[in-house]
């Protein structure tokens, strides 16, 4: 009697630690799902670039030589700075991982997200022939759809995507090329610039409507900065003062267009929710009050040649070019990006700062939103 008794309570209390086992592995994988952190998806151009563009199959289109990535990395790091850039600060702000290039051999989980940032990336295809411009970007997105239904399930899949957060940084090279090609001929017509920013805007949303099309709902925008005060304009217009006013105007009109067009896409597509950090006005600060955020240098670039060292010859084995010997006094890198010191604080205000610079919320506010 005893014994069955004995018996009897050591079978139960193996059913009991089964279960307990079991609901404690079912809490535990729960739990963790939803925990997890927030996926992450990120498109545009250099700023944003994690190592994309040294996958294209263009030698020297890709920082891939010295002193890129000198403060941080310690070699080249296919980062266009000399450590690491906003999305670089902002994923692990968000707790994620570095989030590493869409074409790195081998990558194949996704579900943190990815970068398809690449250099040199316009909106517009014809632009800039051999890049992987914002067309091609999105290509990429809906081949990785694909995969990640196969990998997780189309329910997963789907929980995932419409969960994360779309992070843009891209127009600045549109609006860059379009001065270049038109160098000689300024001030821009009217007319090219009208019809210069329906095409941007009008490629914007139809690439919006796609990630929309697939779940998509939360997007994180970087405005065009000012590209009037970078290096490789000054140097290319030939302009002495902080800033050359054309490609400022331009750009704010693009800006102002941009936030209504985002706008009106929150009424027509349901759901859909954004946030835009303005870039533009935090560079514009940093050029002109560069010692109130611990720039001693805010108009020459720290790596280049010539005038503002705004000459894109950073890095480049066939020309001679000269480096600082401390990046974290300058606001500009290379002629047309910024320092890391720089982009942890464009990262630091779109993650926690005010609605002057980053509306209607900021990035961690949005993050967290359902
Ligand atoms: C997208 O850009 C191309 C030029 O690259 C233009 O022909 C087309 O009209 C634009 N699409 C929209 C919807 O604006």
């Amino acid at each position: 009697m005893a014994r069955r008794s004995t018996r009897n309570n050591i079978l139960l209390f193996q059913i009991t630690l089964a279960q307990y086992a079991i609901l404690l592995l079912y809490s535990l994988t729960t739990s963790n799902a939803q925990d997890r952190a927030t996926p992450m998806f990120v498109f545009g151009d250099s700023l944003f670039d994690t190592g994309m563009t040294l996958f294209n199959g263009v030698e020297g289109a890709g920082a891939e030589f010295w002193p890129y990535g000198e403060s941080y990395f310690l070699r080249p790091a296919g980062r266009y700075s000399d450590g690491r850039v906003i999305p670089d600060f902002l994923a692990h702000y968000a707790g994620l991982p570095f989030l590493r290039p869409y074409l790195l051999p081998g990558l194949d989980d996704y579900t943190q997200g990815v970068n398809f940032a690449s250099a040199s990336a316009c909106v517009l295809v014809e632009t800039r022939p051999g890049t992987i411009n914002l067309a091609e970007q999105l290509y990429y997105f809906e081949l990785m759809v694909q995969r990640l239904k196969e990998q997780v399930g189309e329910s997963e899949a789907n929980r995932l995507l419409s969960t994360a957060v779309y992070l843009f940084n891209v127009g600045g090279n549109d609006y860059f090329s379009l001065f270049e090609e038109n160098r000689r001929d300024l001030p821009l017509s009217q007319r090219l610039k009208d019809h210069s920013m329906d095409q941007i805007l009008g490629n914007l949303t139809t690439h919006i409507y796609t990630i929309y099309h697939h779940g998509g709902r939360k997007f994180a925008f970087v405005n065009v900065g000012s590209i009037g005060c970078m290096p490789a304009m000054k140097f290319m217009l030939h302009h002495n003062g902080a800033c050359a006013e054309e490609p400022q105007e331009l750009v704010k009109v693009h800006n102002a267009a941009f936030a209504s067009l985002a706008n009106r896409l929150q009424y027509r597509l349901p759901g859909f929710k954004y946030i835009i950090y303005d870039m533009f006005s935090s560079v514009h600060n940093r050029v002109l009050y560069g010692y109130r955020y611990g720039f001693k240098e805010s108009e020459v670039a720290c790596c280049g040649s010539g005038p503002f060292n705004g000459g894109f010859s950073c890095q480049k084995q066939e020309h001679s070019f000269s480096v600082c010997s401390n990046p974290n006094d300058y606001l500009w890198f290379d002629a047309g990006h910024t320092t890391e010191k720089a982009n942890e604080q464009f990262a630091k205000e779109m993650w926690g700062g005010g609605p002057d610079i980053v509306a209607p919320y900021n990035l961690q506010t949005f993050m967290a939103m359902k």
